[in-house]
């Protein structure tokens, strides 16, 4: 059975897989290729993986088998030897961002002992999250955003206009927007990158009192992965635009297409979360050119010892 020690294990050879993706990914900054720039990290990162001594299997990639041809779900990666290891991944997590230039683009892993982890359809999610120190139950899915607002702002000891929300920038989120400014709160809105988003949460440091909307429902899982580690709480629930993405549920395994899940329903154990950055940003450093090489930042969560360590490697050409 695999353990949290093999997962610590595992640990510093994930770190390189995603400083390899971020190196390949940072080549392409700027350049308005974001296809280009997901490849880049895709075959990197697989590279990496597939000399990690695991027998891993990716269940949150790059999507279904027939329209991904590397790091789709189901994938077999790692020497085949070793621990049973499912994996979440997002090699290029603000692919436009990096395209653009912009700020938060990352390299995103989890990984977890084989079956921990929600085999979530590429479909949308709709989700809410706060830091650690607010307890399960506070906030709902359910409830209307006033309802949320005035829970969370009861459980924090502050009134509403204190806190702070961050929620995707979207159309789709428009009366979402509205309405937490009805209520007084400070809507924080993000061009992409909705896990570094859930993420802030979790550091007093960004005054995010909460995330909430709509996203990527991969991102969802790996969101979840994070605050797994780092403390915090998240409910989902997916979202689907057609029935092509019911039929993608139903592949995945979902049996009830309304259910609503809570942070142990998408993580069911130990985990790690890893994050590198690829352009600089609010929760880590991009990736930077020195002397004959780069400097790359990375985030290092672990559930076992609740740890968090922030990794400053420079890398040789
Ligand atoms: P990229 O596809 O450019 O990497 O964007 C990632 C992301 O912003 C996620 O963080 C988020 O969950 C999702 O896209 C939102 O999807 P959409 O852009 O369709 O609203």
């Amino acid at each position: 059975m695999t353990t949290p020690e093999d997962l610590t294990r595992l640990s510093f050879a994930a770190v390189k897989a995603a400083e390899d993706a971020a190196i390949a990914a940072s080549r392409f900054v700027g350049r308005g290729d974001k296809i280009a720039a997901d490849q880049a990290a895709v075959d990197a990162l697989r590279r990496g993986l597939n000399a990690m001594p695991m027998r891993g299997r990716i269940v949150i990639g790059e999507g279904e088998r027939d329209e991904a041809p590397m790091l789709y779900i189901g994938e077999e990666v790692g020497t085949g030897e070793g621990p049973e290891i499912d994996i979440a991944l997002d090699p290029l997590e603000g692919t436009s961002l990096t395209a653009k230039g912009m700020a938060n683009a990352l390299v995103l892993l989890a990984i977890a002992p084989r079956g921990g982890l929600l085999h979530a359809p590429d479909t949308y999610m709709d989700k809410i999250a706060a830091g650690p120190g607010v307890p399960a139950g506070t906030l709902d899915l359910d409830r209307t955003v006033t309802e949320n607002v005035k829970s969370l702002a009861k459980a924090k000891g502050v009134s509403p206009d204190r806190l702070t929300a961050c929620v995707l920038e979207r159309e789709r989120h428009g009366a979402i927007v509205a309405e937490l400014r009805k209520n007084g709160v400070r809507v924080m809105l993000i061009p992409d990158g909705d896990v570094a988003g859930v993420i802030a949460t979790t550091d007093p440091a960004t005054g995010v009192d909460f995330y909430i909307g709509q996203g990527g429902a991969p991102e969802g899982v790996l969101a979840a992965s994070a605050l797994r580690c780092a403390g915090g709480w998240i409910q989902t629930r997916l979202f689907f635009r057609n029935d092509d993405e019911r039929a993608r549920a139903a592949k995945a395994g979902v049996k009830d297409l309304n259910r609503k899940y809570d942070l142990t329903d998408m993580v069911t154990g130990h985990c790690v979360f890893i994050a590198t950055g690829v352009t600089d940003g609010a929760l880590l450093r991009g990736v930077h050119r020195t002397n004959g090489g780069y400097a790359l930042e990375t985030l290092v969560l672990n559930s076992a010892d609740a740890s968090s360590r922030r990794i400053r490697a420079t890398r040789p050409e």
